[in-house]
């Protein structure tokens, strides 16, 4: 019979564990559920007083209110979390590796491996391990191994492959209803026993037919599957952007009536000046190393063209910027809004803002950027890791972060969207012009504002995917 889950430790309370093991706490009041990570300053910002989160995301103080200090805690304590609990989420990063075998593209599973070891070492009864990170094909395997060789008497551990879907900026929207919940185990007794545990506690709020059980391979597979299947739809839509670009065609209209094809459907469509975010492309490289560790090399070209063609959208808008400038940038200010990388996230990584900022930079332009949710150390910290050879002096003498995009955009020659933050589409754009040199330039790289609107004011605009 499955064991009714009471107690659960999450091992990382990042943007998945956090939000993610928030929302099973508040809708299970009788499972304690504690999140515990190595990062003191995270820590205790998700147990601060006032509520200052660690993350940005829209809806996720209400649930942390409501469930924290009464069976939500957040804790430094990794092994009294492990040896309490009956069910263990081992939701941390799983960044691409740098160095070694696979550097570029392989995820480092590092992380993985060592909550592993320390569940085995501080184990005192059994457990069922949930894999909640997103992992090669396979991982589950050498986490049992792992387990298996280092488990003390008496104590047995099922392993689960429970991938998140979540998007940030709708994480707490997806956690209360999940397009599915899928959860992959082994199909011995043992493993399907262990599944409808995981699948009894979602059961409190999700329909049943909404959880989806598999194999544990085919679980990890599908979640690396459907962020390379995204991606590739963005992807797509881009590549069409720059076809639209040299035509006169529109892409809002193309993508439009093929979205109204119900095989394709309508959602994830938008041209973009790239995908960032820490996931696509991480994942996108895991799925090519995989493919060419199983010498498939036609199906790694495959997905990395993918990548490849979000780069080239990335170089290409900034390469737009710089032509319609007559050409040089040097010594231009321009503004930068947003530095997130989508719209209701303070989360930064991989975003296209970052790859701008450098290309402008290295064009010698001044560059004021402004972003309502991110933090000022997190943009040095993104705009100094992109520029290596820069000091973060050098790099202060170029950027400057304003306080308002009204600041930001005064005194520029142009005025670059990088993130569909709404607040963009309500400032003042009279006032903005006002205060900008002539002629003064719009790029809109996110579809955002109304063109035709900014003509009238006496705006040259250029947007994503359109001809003028
Ligand atoms: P994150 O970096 O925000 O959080 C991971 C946390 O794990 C960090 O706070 C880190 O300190 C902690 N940690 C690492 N090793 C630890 C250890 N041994 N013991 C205790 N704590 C440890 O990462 P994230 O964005 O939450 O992503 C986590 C995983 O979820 C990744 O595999 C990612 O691919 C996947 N994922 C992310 C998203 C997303 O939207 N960010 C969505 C779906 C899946
Ligand atoms: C994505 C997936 O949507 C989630 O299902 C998945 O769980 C997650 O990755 C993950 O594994 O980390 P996320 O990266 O948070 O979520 O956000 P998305 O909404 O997917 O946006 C990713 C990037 O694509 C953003 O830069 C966004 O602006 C861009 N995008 C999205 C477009 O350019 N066009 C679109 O039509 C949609």
């Amino acid at each position: 019979t499955p064991v009714a889950v009471r107690k659960i430790c999450c091992i990382g309370a990042g943007y998945v564990g956090g939000p993610t093991c928030a929302v099973i706490a508040l809708k299970c009041p009788h499972i304690q559920v504690t999140i515990v990570d190595l990062n003191q300053s995270r820590v205790d910002a998700w147990n601060s007083p006032d509520f200052k989160l660690p993350i940005y995301e829209p809806g996720l103080e209400d649930v942390v209110r409501q469930a924290r200090g009464k069976n939500l805690f957040f804790s430094t304590d990794v092994d009294k979390g492990i040896r309490e609990a009956d069910l263990i989420f081992v939701s941390v990063n799983t960044p691409t590796k740098k160095s070694g075998v696979g550097a570029g593209f392989a995820a480092d599973l590092n992380y993985v491996e060592l909550a592993t070891r320390r569940i085995a070492a501080v184990a005192t009864s059994s457990k069922i391990v949930v894999e909640k990170s997103t992992v090669p094909c396979r991982t589950a395997e050498s986490m049992r191994t792992i387990l298996e060789a280092n488990s003390k008497n008496g104590c047995r551990f099922d392993i689960l492959s429970n991938p998140e879907f979540l998007a940030e900026g709708t994480a707490i929207k997806d956690l209360f209803s999940p397009d599915r919940v899928l959860i992959g185990s082994l199909q011995t007794p043992e493993g399907i026993s262990a599944c409808k545990s995981l699948a009894d506690v979602y059961g409190n709020w999700v329909p049943q037919d909404r959880v989806l059980t598999v194999g544990l391979w085919s679980s990890e597979l599908s979640k690396l599957a459907a962020n390379a299947m995204l991606a590739q739809r963005i992807s797509s839509i881009n590549a069409l952007s720059a076809i639209c670009e040299a035509t006169g065609a529109n892409i809002d209209e193309v993508a439009f009536a093929v979205g109204k094809d119900s095989r394709v459907g309508p959602k994830f469509l938008k041209a973009s000046v790239g995908f960032g975010g820490s996931c696509f492309q991480k994942d996108i490289l895991n799925l090519v190393y995989l493919s060419e560790s199983l010498h498939l090399p036609e199906v790694a070209a495959y997905w990395r063209q993918v990548v490849e063609m979000n780069e080239y959208q990335k170089r290409r808008f900034s390469k737009r910027v710089v032509d319609t400038l007559f050409n040089t940038i040097t010594g231009k200010r321009i503004a930068v809004l947003g530095f997130a990388f989508k719209a209701d996230t303070g989360d930064t990584r991989e975003s296209a803002s970052i790859s701008l900022i450098r290309d402008f930079q290295s064009e010698k332009a001044y560059v004021n950027v402004y972003d309502p949710q991110v933090e000022h150390s997190q943009i040095w910290m993104d705009l100094s890791e992109a520029s290596p050879s820069m000091s973060l002096d050098q790099i202060k003498k170029q950027v400057t972060i304003c306080p308002s995009a009204m600041d930001a955009c005064k005194n520029a020659e142009a005025v670059v969207i990088a993130t569909e933050w709404k607040e963009f589409n309500n400032v003042d754009w009279e006032a903005i012009y006002a205060g900008m040199n002539k002629p003064a330039f719009v790029f809109d790289g996110r579809l955002l504002v109304d063109a035709e609107k900014l003509r009238k004011i006496g705006f040259q605009v250029t947007t994503i995917g359109r001809g003028e």
